[in-house]
């Protein structure tokens, strides 16, 4: 099976190399347990490393802000930019705010996803993050229609050929994977980053042909970014909730 390596340090060894090309992974976890700075590692690796185009797409924030974010890290974004290797993409949210009706959010999140569509065609994207899909279902109208649009989207995003990442916040509980029950139906895979004073930890609960590792591992937040200790393991017991 051809894989997609990471390149976040430790990530890649606890997953058979990397993540199966052309499927998708959900990345879960409460507030500030480095959701955002993992998809956007991702990204940066892969073009910074191997040469891989990427596309963020970003829901939350703004373009100013993730700029100023990356700039804690020792990571020259900029080089990529201009290379055109790798792109942000704010997804503004106003128009689905304000929106009269379910009907007009569905149009607009279809138009959206054309817009990313054009976009990775452009670049040639090998690799594509959405961050977060919590932003998106909070807008839906109805919370009768929010599964089945947030599904709709999340499916859409696989047909566009990339290795994709779509964040998901949570309570930040154990066994809490997705924010809505649907965004962990629809992806391949399901990697859980967890913060409970003083470990940062990450678990890989699922991954789609794939002999990952099944332990807790303990990870830091450098200013290279996320360095996994894959030789460590955490113990359940010690995660106090
Ligand atoms: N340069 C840095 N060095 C160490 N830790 C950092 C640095 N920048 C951010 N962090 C940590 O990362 C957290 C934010 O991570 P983020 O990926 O934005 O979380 P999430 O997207 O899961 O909410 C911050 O709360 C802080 O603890
Ligand atoms: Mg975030």
């Amino acid at each position: 099976m051809d894989r997609v390596k990471t390149g976040i340090s430790g990530l890649d060894y606890l997953i058979e190399g990397g993540i199966p090309m052309g499927s998708s992974v959900l990345i879960s976890g409460g507030s500030g347990t480095g959701k955002t700075i993992l998809a956007t590692q991702y990204i940066y690796e892969g073009a910074k490393k191997f040469g891989e185009p990427g596309l963020m797409v970003t829901l939350e924030g703004n373009i100013k802000n993730i700029s100023w974010n990356m700039e804690n890290f020792n990571w020259d974004i900029k080089a990529l930019q201009d290379k055109n290797l790798m792109k942000i993409y704010r997804l503004n949210l106003d128009s689905l705010r304000y929106a009269k009706s379910v009907d007009e959010q569905v149009e607009y999140i279809n138009k959206e996803l054309e817009t990313i569509s054009e976009m990775v065609k452009d670049m040639g994207a090998m690799r594509l993050v959405v961050d977060s899909t919590t932003a998106l279902g909070v807008w839906i109208k109805q919370d009768s229609s929010m599964r089945g649009i947030l599904y709709r989207f999340t499916n859409a995003l696989k047909d566009f050929g990339c290795t994709t990442l779509m964040t998901s916040e949570t309570r930040g509980s154990r066994n809490d994977f997705s924010a809505f029950g649907v965004e962990e139906f629809v992806a391949d895979s399901v990697i859980a980053l967890y913060f409970i004073s003083p470990n940062r930890s990450i678990f890989i609960r699922k991954m789609r042909g794939t002999n990952h590792s099944k332990k807790i591992h303990p990870f830091e937040i450098t200013g290279n970014g996320i360095e996994i200790k894959f030789k460590d393991e955490l113990m359940w017991q010690s995660m106090k909730e």
